[in-house]
């Protein structure tokens, strides 16, 4: 069926083959449940993938038998990603699978020779049906297999076409019964879809250990690996990583890699102190504030989310009178960052009212606090820690939200700002 006969929206409907003929069980005894102390321990080793920044993402390295689930846009980097680390795990010992449902073999050596990621032990399979793909696992009984993607393979015992929620459902489900069963680490990776991921990663959250997303954006060579679930560990740490000729390398510090090249700041840009994960991060941000020649004025947001930066222009025009309604508002973020955590607010106030003056943000300042409905200033986490990365990468001045701010041990060589409204911060940032 097309058309939702109820809601009418195109193409929603979704085919679920159902089992006929399950035979009504009879009753059973029940089973006794254990005490949580007489569980035994469990003292699974990790096994480090060779990439210490997906090392600290996973919790510290893989759990035997766990499943992975990576997912992020088509051509960000998910087959460069894996088959580094599994080339990686080959080198130290491991049997490991490569199962690609979308390239070739030819394609998977090519990308292999110019990744550097050759090895005897990385065996490649080049199959879409998961029959087979199952029957080969059983066979090799490799240590880590990957499964890119699982929306390319295709389950023969269910009528709907590949990447349907059905298919990807079942596949992922037999996936992880293969690798609770046989111990094998398993990855699976998978597209986010245009369409808000459907038949997506989304769907296969619940059935997997850890979740990880590879973000970034394509037309920059940053990328960014978050956990946002994760059976072994904590979801807080970020990877970030950088898309170069040989594949995929680890920036272990980011600094300064988001701040502007040239010593001069230019009228509209600030600099954020950001925290990604658990570490603080210095970002540029910069917002262009233009006259349009369009009826309505547009509000174009990269990097950030246009709910936030909606907010903030209606704060700055209740409570420092900085009209913005009849003009354009661009803001981006360098290196193709998102940022979304609210401590980014007072940062993108001030790029905006820095490009409405034409006047830049003064000299070796940097600002993080999160803005309030009513214009005030609220506190963020991790104070002192992003206080400590901009004077590491030679910054002088912060303005912070003033709550905390006592509590803070002294910072040499940088002057703190506490600021309680965007008027304050406003005042601060320009002196007047
Ligand atoms: P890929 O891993 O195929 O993405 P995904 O599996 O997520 O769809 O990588 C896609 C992009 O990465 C491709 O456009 C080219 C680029 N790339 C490099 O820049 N350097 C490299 O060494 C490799 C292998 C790929
Ligand atoms: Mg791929």
């Amino acid at each position: 069926m097309g058309r939702c006969p109820d809601c009418s929206t195109w193409g929603s409907v979704v085919e679920e083959i159902r089992e006929s003929g399950r035979e009504k069980r009879p009753a059973t005894a029940g089973v006794d449940p254990v005490p949580v102390t007489r569980i035994p321990e469990d003292s699974s080793q990790r096994i480090p993938t060779g990439l210490d920044e997906l090392d600290r993402v996973l919790g510290g390295g893989m759990v035997p038998g766990s499943v992975i689930l990576l997912g992020g846009d088509p051509g960000i980097g998910k087959s460069t990603l894996i088959l580094q680390v599994l080339a990686l795990l080959a080198a130290s010992g491991q049997k490991v699978l490569y199962v690609t449902a979308e390239e070739s073999m030819r394609q998977i050596r090519m990308r292999a020779q110019r990744v550097g990621s050759e090895s005897e032990n990385l065996l490649v399979l080049a199959e879409t049906d998961f029959a087979e793909v199952a029957a080969t696992i059983r066979k090799t009984t490799p240590d880590t297999v990957v499964l890119d993607s699982v929306q390319a393979l295709y389950h023969p015992d269910i009528g709907s076409s590949s990447g349907s929620i059905s298919q990807v459902r079942e596949i992922a489900g037999e996936a992880v019964a293969l690798a609770k069963g046989e111990e094998i680490t398993t990855w699976l990776i998978g597209h986010v879809t245009k369409e808000g991921a459907i038949a997506g990663p989304r769907a296969l959250e619940h059935l997997v250990d850890t979740v990880l997303y590879f973000e970034g954006d394509s037309s920059h060579a940053y990328r960014i690996l978050r956990a946002v679930k994760n059976r072994y560990g904590s979801t807080n740490e970020i990877a970030l990583l950088e898309m170069t000729g040989q594949g995929l390398i680890q920036v272990s510090d980011p600094a300064g890699l988001f701040m502007p090249s040239g010593s001069r700041i230019s009228p509209g840009s600030a600099l954020v102190m950001g925290v990604e994960g658990t570490r603080p991060l210095l970002v540029e941000v910069q917002a262009l504030v233009a006259q349009t020649p369009f009826p309505n004025p547009r509000r174009t947001v990269s990097g950030s989310e246009l709910s936030r930066v909606l907010l903030i222009l209606a704060v700055l025009d209740k409570r420092a009178g900085i009209q913005t309604g009849g003009l354009d508002v661009f803001i981006n973020v360098a290196g193709g960052l998102k940022l979304t955590e609210p401590a980014t607010d007072l940062g993108l106030a001030l790029a905006l009212v820095s490009s409405v003056r034409e006047k830049p943000i003064l000299e070796k300042t940097a600002v993080c606090g999160e803005l309030g409905l009513a214009g005030e200033v609220r506190p963020v986490t991790r104070l002192e820690a992003r206080i400590r990365e901009a004077a590491r990468l030679g910054l002088t001045r912060v303005i912070v939200p003033a709550a905390g701010i006592d509590k803070l041990p002294g910072i040499k060589g940088m002057e703190i700002v506490g600021v309680e409204a965007v008027e304050d911060a406003i005042e601060a940032a320009f002196q007047g």
